[in-house]
């Protein structure tokens, strides 16, 4: 069973941005924006180097690492090729204009 926990409005995180969520158990989450208004949610970690995804720029469901430009799926957390690797995604979802997550 999904155990939703309450974040912020949507309009809280910026249209291609994000926020940082942080998790006791999984570190931080980033939870991104895009410009269609869906949401989506992964480790704060890019696969490369650990590169703080949340920095980066979002485009399409795909956001770009702020360190070398790698470009991660946000909807699998997956490289897109040719780079290959993976960051953890997480379940988001939004009710009512108010983003959810579950951890
Ligand atoms: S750390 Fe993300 S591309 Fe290198």
């Amino acid at each position: 069973m999904s155990d939703w926990k309450k974040i912020c409005p949507l309009t809280d995180i910026p249209q291609l941005g994000s926020r940082v969520v942080k998790s006791e158990k999984h570190g931080d989450i980033a939870i991104f924006r895009t410009s269609d208004d869906e949401v989506f949610a992964v480790h704060d970690k890019c696969p490369h180097k650990q590169g703080p995804l949340s920095q980066g720029i979002v485009h399409g469901k795909q956001v770009t690492c702020p360190l070398h430009s790698w470009k991660i799926e946000l909807e699998t957390g997956n490289a897109v090729a040719p780079d290959i690797g993976c960051t953890k995604p997480f379940a988001v979802k939004l009710e009512d204009g108010v983003v959810f997550l579950s951890v």
